[in-house]
């Protein structure tokens, strides 16, 4: 099983390396502009602890959106709700989307919009944007068995300067009295998209959420089996925007993606997988990542809609 695990990985690298000519850097945060389109790697971790890669799985980038779904893993396992706060429907709009707020009263669609996360940023235990962000920093530590992480000073920065966006839903959203402090919200929130990892510490770091939220390595409890469901069940639901029922028909996984190239997708069960790819598609993913992870579904049946015993691979708990 793990040789052809491997031989898999290698032949979706193989595959789909190429496919990031058909897609562009994101360059609207002007450092990430600085990314190599050609980079692609993917790793894969198991719930019985291999590891299996290819390609640039060593290449730093920063984790951009796929943070979402880990600050709001932290923040619920502080014993928060943020459902409290907004809705955990699929907005069918652009990850950035001010539109809904309007008619909703400031409430966001889902945690995984911008709007949303900057509500879980909000919601991090801690009063500065200081304390928020080495709450989360300790979270990723303890879900990666202890490895520490940092944040990337130029694409904080670069992000800080332009991120006019973000300022104007956090501020729309302190209107309707979502959020009390719409800086430091939104400050946070540009911090923890900044946090610097590689493919193989992502797949690492998430490993927990195939895992029915404990840590099969560590054995550490990260949240409780029903949180991590609902943190499978919003990724599948609303992790790729406005691409996520493409992301269901190809991939069929819970999936979370980022503006900087990385997908991150959950076999619950049996492993976590990360691609990084930074040349996007129309939609803001990662197009060889999307390939990667489509070919990786369909040659292990790996969807959650596929019957469990025409899994051909696969490590059960
Ligand atoms: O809010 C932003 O613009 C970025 N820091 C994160 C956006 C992102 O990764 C969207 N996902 N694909």
């Amino acid at each position: 099983m793990q040789t052809n695990l491997q031989i898999l990985v290698d032949e979706a690298h193989s595959l789909c390396r190429k496919l990031g000519g058909n897609g562009k850097v994101a360059d609207y945060i002007p450092q990430l502009a600085t990314a190599d389109p050609a980079a692609f790697g993917l790793s894969v971790c198991t719930v019985d602890g291999q590891t299996y890669s290819a390609g640039d799985v060593w290449t730093p980038f920063t984790m951009q959106s796929i943070s979402k779904i880990l600050s709001l893993a932290c923040v619920q396992a502080a014993g928060i709700d943020p459902y409290a706060r907004m809705f955990a429907e699929p907005s069918g709009d652009a990850f950035h989307s001010i539109v809904r707020l309007e008619e909703e009263k400031g409430r966001p669609r889902n945690p995984l919009i911008n709007a949303g996360a900057i509500v879980v940023s909000s919601l991090l235990p801690g009063a500065t944007a200081n304390d928020k962000i080495e709450q989360l920093l300790g979270f990723l530590s303890r879900c990666a068995g202890g490895a520490s992480f940092v944040i990337d000073d130029a694409v904080y920065q670069s992000e800080r300067r332009t991120g006019y966006r973000n300022r104007a839903l956090a501020n729309y959203m302190k209107h309707f009295a979502v959020i009390d402090d719409p800086d430091t919200s939104v400050d946070t929130y540009f911090r923890q998209c900044a946090v610097r990892v590689c493919a193989g510490d992502l797949a690492r770091i998430a490993l927990f959420l195939a895992a029915d939220g404990r840590d099969p390595l560590s054995q550490q409890l990260i949240v409780t089996p029903d949180i991590n469901r609902r943190l499978l069940a919003v990724m599948t639901t609303c992790g790729l925007y406005d691409e996520v029922g493409q992301f269901a028909l190809r991939v069929g996984l819970p999936g979370k993606s980022g503006v900087s190239g990385g997908i991150l997708a959950i076999v619950p069960g049996r492993m976590s997988i990360v691609t990084y790819g930074p040349a996007l598609g129309e939609r803001g993913n990662s197009v060889a990542g999307l390939a990667a992870l489509e070919f990786l579904s369909s040659r292990l049946n790996l969807s959650l809609f596929c019957p469990p015993d025409l899994r051909s691979e696969g490590t059960p708990l």
